[in-house]
Order: C-alpha cells, then structure tokens, then sequence
C-alpha cells in the first residue's frame, strides 16, 4: 500500500476514536442537563464511532500492516442546550466527512483498488451520519424552548427510532 495511504488510514482510525469520545463528552452533557434520551442516543453514537475505527484497523491489519493508536486528540466541548450539543456533533461529522474524502482522493491518486470498497463505506455513512444529525438540529429548532416538544425528541431518540 501508499505509505501515505497507510499513514492516512491509520490516523483515522484515531479520528474515529476521538469521535467516540466527542459522542461520549455530548453524552455526559445531556445526562448533566437531565435529557436521558439524548445521552442514550450519544452513547450509541460512541459505540458506532469505535467499530468505524475497528473497521479501518482490521482493513489494515488483514492487508499486513500495524495499527498504532498514539495519543487520541478531543477538543473540548461544552453544551449548555440540547441545540448547542447536536450542532457540535454536526460540526464534527462534516469535520470527519472532509477527512475521509482526503483519503478517498489520495486512494484514486495511488490507484488503490482494494481499499475502494471501505472508503466508498465510508463516504456513504457520512452522508446518512450528517443528514441524521441535521434533522434531529431541524427538529430542536421547531420546537425551540418548549419544555414538552424537548422531551419528546428526547423520548424519541432514546429509542434510537430515527
Ligand atoms: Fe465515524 Fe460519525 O463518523
């Protein structure tokens, strides 16, 4: 493989470990603002973050290649409202969504094929990953500070229904 493919794929493994831990710091937000649906949803979220990192580890370590973690980097992030916690993750995944087209450029540069069907994963989960979050901000937004229409949406994502 590309050394800088290699390079590439292994950093993000770590960026999606640090999304995990973005997920996790939004859910400690939303249990500390008392919306348990919302934490429950962050929490899911984390745990979805860590197999998109175990993805691309096993992608490279079944191709022959180590897999090294180093120091994981989390921007602070604090959310006073539920508004405030979900425009951060929105942010994020545009963030991640940028780092995987990176690596989707520089795998057709090098030409390589066998990486193609994990990176088109990829660029695919964006899309959905972004769009869900835009909703559930469109949503937040409808319903502005009224208390009863909040703990619906947070009823509805602590079934994970969305
Ligand atoms: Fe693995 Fe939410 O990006």
């Amino acid at each position: 493989m590309n050394e800088k493919l290699q390079t590439l794929l292994n950093t993000q493994v770590i960026n999606e470990h640090g999304a995990a831990l973005v997920y996790t710091q939004l859910a400690y937000e939303m249990d500390d603002l008392s919306f348990p649906g919302m934490r429950d949803w962050f929490y899911a979220q984390a745990e979805e973050e860590r197999t998109h990192a175990q993805k691309l580890a096993d992608h490279l370590l079944d191709r022959g290649y180590r897999v090294e973690l180093g120091d994981i980097p989390v921007p602070s992030i604090k959310a006073a409202t539920p508004l405030d916690a979900f425009e951060a993750a929105y942010a994020h995944e545009q963030k991640v969504s940028g780092q995987i087209r990176e690596i989707a450029r520089l795998a057709d540069e090098v030409q390589d094929l066998d990486s193609r069907a994990l990176v088109n994963w990829f660029l695919n989960e964006q899309i959905e990953e972004e769009d869900t979050v835009s909703e559930i901000i469109d949503q937040i937004k409808l319903v502005g500070n009224d208390g009863s229409g909040l703990l619906r949406i947070d009823a509805r994502l602590g079934s994970r229904d969305n």
